[in-house]
């Protein structure tokens, strides 16, 4: 956000720390606007989570990020390669996961890796070291002689994902790689994403589930019916968000809380103030809070000068998926 817009525009130069770059990109299949002003920046070496509903828009900027499909209107750069203008160069640059596994039932594990590698003319003498590698990589050097069907679907994702790397890519782009993958498969994608990001591998990778990519990401970008409506770094998104603190305080009863509810509504860095139900028999108020750690001890000791009896004073935890919720339910603005 404000941080790296601001370090671009000091480096004077046009897209050099950004390894993928969109400006305002468009996409319209007939009179539906399926894209609208994309967007992205991603940053080179970061692990980039791209986050939206089904049908928000990310398969289809993905396409065209990988040359698969052209813009309406707009212009896209990976690796300083314009996919517009230089579609062979962009391919080369990156590994492309999309987000149903092709049909190639009739290949062993290993033919499949060997079929591409040789797609990308790696020369047969090199072949047969690379696909040993890249099954060590994802795991699956004791299933090398397995008819591709009959893996699960996580060993199937997590040999697309060793085929996108046959010739060794600087930027991935995966489409969905966790979609689909009991709990214990995610998990092993995740960490493989971020021993590929340790490789030196710009990581670019779409879900709709948001809690997912929080743990593996330095940076996100939410799209929701085909616009870009945040994108930064994790730790950015958060201050962001935590601008907007919840504050739980809890008293002895309702006259007590309509007290505190006047009384912090005319304080500085209060957003809103409401009486919300009694727990265990004790009256409660919710504050949304934008102010830090100082202004929120300068907040309970102005309740206690006020004579408020406090019987509980606690911030709510949130986790990025909560308070995006609250964000994009208008809750904060
Ligand atoms: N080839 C196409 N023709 C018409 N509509 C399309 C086409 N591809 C995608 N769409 C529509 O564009 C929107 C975005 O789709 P998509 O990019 O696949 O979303 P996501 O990957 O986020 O689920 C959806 O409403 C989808 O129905
Ligand atoms: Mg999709």
């Amino acid at each position: 956000m404000t941080i790296l817009a601001e370090a671009d525009r000091a480096s004077g130069e046009e897209s050099m720390e950004w390894i993928i770059k969109s400006e305002e990109l468009d996409k319209s299949f007939g009179n539906f606007e399926a894209l609208r002003g994309i967007s992205l920046e991603v940053p080179a070496g970061s692990i980039y989570g791209f986050v939206g509903p089904n049908g928000a828009g990310k398969t289809t900027t993905m396409r065209i990020l990988t040359t698969l499909t052209r813009p309406s209107a707009g212009e896209a750069w990976v690796a300083g390669h314009s996919v517009l203008e230089d579609r062979r160069a962009v391919r080369r640059a990156i590994g492309y996961m999309p987000d149903e596994f092709g049909v190639y039932e009739d290949l062993r594990v290993w033919e499949y890796l060997d079929f591409f590698a040789a797609c990308y003319d790696i020369p047969e003498n090199q072949r047969k070291a690379l696909v040993g590698d890249l099954l060590e990589l994802v795991d699956l050097s004791h299933r090398r002689e397995e008819m591709v069907d009959k893996l699960s679907r996580g060993m199937k994702q997590r040999l697309s994902l060793a085929r996108t790397l046959a010739h060794d890519p600087q930027v991935l782009i995966l489409d969905e790689p966790a979609s689909g993958l009991d709990p214990r498969a995610r998990v092993e994608i995740r960490e493989l994403l971020g021993e590929l990001a340790k490789m030196g591998k710009t990581i670019f990778f779409s879900s709709h589930i948001l809690a997912d990519v929080e743990d593996v990401c330095s940076h996100i970008g939410i799209i929701e019916a085909g616009e870009l409506i945040m994108q930064g770094s994790i730790d950015e998104l958060k201050l962001q968000l935590m601008a907007h603190r919840e504050i739980v305080i809890t008293v002895l009863d309702h006259a007590v809380a309509e007290r505190v509810r006047s009384l912090v509504n005319n304080l500085d860095r209060v957003v809103a103030a409401e009486i919300i139900t009694p727990k265990n028999g004790r009256a409660r108020v919710r504050v949304d809070f934008a102010g830090n750690d100082l202004e929120l001890g300068e907040l309970s000791r102005r309740l206690v000068a006020d004579d408020v009896l406090l019987l509980g004073f606690n911030e709510e935890e949130r986790d990025l998926e909560h308070m995006f919720m609250r964000v994009t339910r208008g809750l904060v603005t």
